[in-house]
């Protein structure tokens, strides 16, 4: 692992700490990775109004991009379940693919332990940017 990933593992770990999530009790950590090295991270942001509720890969992405970013290499995801991986929900595979397909998802552990996807793998035959530009 190179230290650059064990970084964003450790910080999608320490995001996870920070959900917001009295309704479900189930707290997401995400950590995204910018082309430039940067590390911006996001947790679920939960509200009375179930409906409204922003999963943990929103949440980074929105302030990545406020922050000026838009170029990821990767993202790592943790939630507290400890026998499998966990992958991003559909909503959250359409929103980061607006930034690309191939770029490396790990579905993270609470122990650290990962596994290494393509987000082309997480979703594909996907909707993306590039049939806008073809109409
Ligand atoms: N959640 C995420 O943050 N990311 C996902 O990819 C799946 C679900 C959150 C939303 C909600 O706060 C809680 O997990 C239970 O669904």
């Amino acid at each position: 692992m190179t230290d650059k990933v064990t970084e964003l593992v450790s910080k999608c770990l320490q995001a996870r700490d920070l959900a917001y999530c009295p309704y479900s009790r189930f707290p997401v950590g995400a950590a995204l990775l910018t082309a430039d090295g940067a590390i911006v991270t996001g947790c679920n942001v939960e509200n009375a109004s179930y409906g409204l509720t922003v999963c943990a890969e929103r949440t980074a992405v929105q302030r990545a991009v406020a922050e000026g970013h838009r170029q990821f290499t990767a993202i790592a995801v943790t939630c507290d379940i400890k026998d499998r991986f966990v992958g991003p929900c559909g909503a959250c595979r359409q929103v980061l693919m607006e930034f690309g397909s191939n770029w490396t998802v790990y579905l993270t552990k609470p122990d650290g332990t990962y596994k290494e996807t393509k987000l082309h793998e997480l979703l594909p035959l996907p909707f993306s940017p590039e049939h806008l530009a073809k109409n």
